[in-house]
């Protein structure tokens, strides 16, 4: 069944089955949002069932929420959690000091506060994901409704004046209709094709009236496992400064391979 996945579900396994194991009993736990999150909740599902292990989860999405309890774990909200121990996430874009474009699945918001409000964060990703420089993946900003063309234009005024290459922001679509998130909110994709200080820029847009949050994870991530089709994967601590590689083996017999 593993052999069937395609290159990428491959590689995104591989990290995702990784950075479960940095998972301890009575743990806290975030869980992210995408399809990379998605085989880190089935790899923790079938974690915690092996080892009966009792964790309390806090999902960045109704989504996630909704696989992470139709496989049997706990979840619960943030406010019921207080402070959680790990949140184990993936990325859009990552760079080498670990700074991330995050919210191509729209939940940003969710996803950097239960990231903020965790110890560590780890990402997990493909090989893809790695860039020297942030932008070619267009930046979420998630924006009131309100107001939200004037929120584009705005920005767009803005990004004339910042270090990007790019000054585009469109509103992201559902079909006919502009993409809703989880709190209500639209979502502004702004193509910059390079930018060249994602502090100065993160502050500048989180001024913008209208504007909730964006999609620069800053200082937030403290380790990334990559993953490889082949079952290589690579983890990279920023805080512990180190760098292990190791290989993930894939068992055809794995239950999580039998409902996808
Ligand atoms: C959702 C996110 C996701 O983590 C990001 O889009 C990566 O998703 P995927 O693992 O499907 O590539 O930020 O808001």
């Amino acid at each position: 069944m593993a052999q069937q996945l395609s290159p990428a579900d491959r590689a995104k396994f591989a990290a995702a089955r990784r950075a479960v194991d940095c998972v301890e009993d009575g743990m806290k736990l975030g869980l992210g949002t995408g399809s990379t999150a998605a085989w880190m909740v089935r790899c923790l599902a079938e974690r915690a069932r092996e080892e009966s292990l009792r964790l309390s989860c806090v999902a960045t999405s109704t989504r996630t929420a909704e696989l992470a309890r139709g496989l049997g774990l706990r979840v619960m909200s943030l406010d019921e959690a207080g402070w959680l121990d790990l949140t184990i996430d993936g990325a859009d874009e990552f760079d080498a000091d670990l700074t991330l474009i995050k919210g191509g699945g729209g939940a940003l918001l969710q996803e950097k506060i239960v990231a903020t409000a965790s110890d560590r964060m780890i990402v997990i990703t493909d090989a893809s994901k790695e860039v020297r420089t942030l932008g070619a993946f267009p930046l979420p900003v998630e924006v009131i409704p309100f107001g939200a063309q004037a929120s584009r234009l705005l920005i767009e005024e803005l990004l004339g004046g910042l270090d990007v290459m790019g000054t585009t922001a469109s509103l992201r679509m559902d079909g006919a209709r502009p993409f809703v998130t989880d709190e209500g909110n639209h979502i502004l994709d702004l193509a910059l094709g390079r930018i060249g200080n994602p502090r100065q820029l993160s502050l500048a847009l989180n001024q913008v009236p209208g504007v909730v949050e964006n999609g620069l994870f800053i200082d937030i991530c403290d380790a990334v496992v990559i993953g490889y089709p082949d079952g290589r994967v690579e983890m990279r601590d920023a805080v512990a400064g180190t760098v292990e590689q190791e290989r993930i083996v894939f068992v055809e017999s794995d239950n999580i391979f039998h409902d996808i």
